[in-house]
């Protein structure tokens, strides 16, 4: 890991949207298999002999303190299990008061941003929109297009992150192809907290 107190530079851009980076982590459809709404989708492509890859993430990430912002940024694939678009899993951050910044850089996506009541915003990330997400919130960033989606996430390195709720209770929403086009659905599967 960086030294906090070591400036650093990365520079935007290209395949990994910042380089040099510290850490890969790569997710599979067999990572996601819970997340996904269509089981039997996910099965099926499993029992093919595949496992895609759904999205990458590149840190820059230092160790959890106050005060310290961590780098990353996700590359999510196009593609879909069923009719539902490939996404992250979701989080909210296990220290609730900690906020985040999405930067779009390629491609175009949706966020789904919800609290833990189950009320449920969403909001377009495409190049050259910046979007601020509240503390108490999970958050889900969808690919509704065609090619990679590239955004950079800022965040403080001590949010921590938890997945078991939104892999437990799953989204209010999901995004689905209809017709060629990407629709926001209510989650029937969505258990309220
Ligand atoms: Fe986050």
């Amino acid at each position: 890991l960086n030294s906090p107190l070591e400036l650093y530079t990365t520079e935007l851009g290209g395949k990994t949207g910042i380089s040099p980076y510290k850490i890969k982590v790569e997710r599979r459809l067999s990572d996601l298999l819970d997340y996904f709404s269509d089981r039997e989708a996910s099965e099926e492509i499993l029992r093919g002999g595949e496992d895609p890859i759904i999205y990458e993430v590149y840190e820059i990430p230092f160790e959890p303190l106050e005060g310290l912002l961590n780098v990353g940024c996700t590359v999510i694939y196009p593609g879909k299990v069923g009719d539902e678009y490939y996404f992250t899993k979701g989080h909210f951050h296990e220290k609730e008061s900690t906020s985040e910044i999405y930067i779009g850089m390629k491609g175009e996506g949706i966020i789904l941003i919800q609290d833990h009541e189950g009320k449920a915003v969403n909001i377009k990330i495409k190049p050259n929109v910046l979007v601020y997400i509240p503390p108490g919130t999970a958050h889900r960033t969808v690919n509704v297009g065609r090619e990679k989606l590239v955004f950079i996430a800022i965040y403080p390195s001590d949010a921590g992150h938890d997945y078991e709720t939104v892999r437990t209770k799953g989204f209010a929403r999901v995004v689905l192809e209809e017709d060629g086009k990407p629709i926001i659905k209510d989650n029937p599967r969505y258990k309220r907290e």
